[in-house]
């Protein structure tokens, strides 16, 4: 009669490397042209949602961001100011607004993200033309928290002057949690800029909800014609840019 033998399953941290065996960090590189701007990105070829890995690859919102960005109004918005990106992802809008800002800082929650987001940052030195560019920085930073102590002098002492989003906003919990980082780390005279695309209603009503509760505050929220921005070929369906700010 055979031995029987207990079946030992080793334990997660003994096997090297499973926390990436469910993920893929295989990038391709891209210059993603935009106007008379680009910008040069490694990107994922398919995203991975199961890991909240929607961050390796760019979403529509980024369109609709990143040709506000080199439009007029953006790049009088943004002309030599202190910027921060919520949820950056590839790093696409963040990266070509270093190319008018002072200082730029990129964040996201996930640490792969944010590898690749360095990745792309080295990718991207500031060049001779956009010689005002002083900080070009990644920060791990999670929606409706502190800003982390460790990166303190990365953020002005009144709060940035523009805070960047796109795509950020696919699920009702996390709309308080991106207003509370904007209310708190957005200097009094700032603008957050928001590209949103509507996919579900009750997304839309939870967006909508939000601001509502902001403009009762004080806070202007203006919506942007995107069909101004982009030809129309070009135009992601259901997108919608919100420029967003405090109380006088
Ligand atoms: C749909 S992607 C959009 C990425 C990029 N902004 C774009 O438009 O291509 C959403 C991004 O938000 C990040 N994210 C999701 N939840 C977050 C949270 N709670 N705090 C910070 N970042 C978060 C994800 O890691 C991802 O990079």
């Amino acid at each position: 009669m055979a031995d029987s033998k207990e079946l030992e399953v080793p334990s997660e941290s003994d096997i090297a490397g499973l926390d990436r065996l469910f993920t893929n960090t295989e990038y391709s590189q891209y210059t993603v042209q935009v106007g008379a701007f680009s910008v040069d990105v490694l990107y994922s070829n398919a995203a991975c949602t199961d890991h909240d890995l929607t961050g390796q690859i760019p979403w529509p919102g980024a369109t609709i961001l990143s040709h506000f960005i080199i439009s007029e109004q953006g790049q009088a918005l943004l002309k030599g100011k202190s910027v921060m990106e919520l949820g950056s992802g590839v790093g696409i809008c963040g990266l070509l607004a270093s190319q008018l800002c002072q200082d730029v800082v990129l964040t996201d929650h996930n640490e792969l993200v944010v590898d690749l987001l360095n990745q792309n940052v080295q990718l991207n030195p500031p060049s001779e033309e956009s010689a005002h560019t002083k900080t070009l920085a990644t920060v791990c930073y999670e929606w409706g928290a502190p800003w982390p102590h460790s990166h303190q002098q990365l953020k002005p002492e009144e709060g940035f002057d523009v805070i960047l989003g796109s795509d950020i906003i696919y699920s009702c919990s996390t709309v308080p949690l991106i207003m509370k980082s904007v209310s708190s780390l957005l200097k009094k005279s700032g603008a957050f800029v928001l590209a949103y695309i509507s996919r579900w209603k009750v997304v839309d009503d939870a967006l909508k909800s939000e601001l509502d509760s902001y403009k009762e505050r004080g806070w202007r929220v203006e919506s942007l014609d995107v069909h101004s921005l982009i030809c129309e070929a070009k135009v992601p369906p259901h997108g919608f840019l919100y420029l967003v700010r405090p109380p006088d």
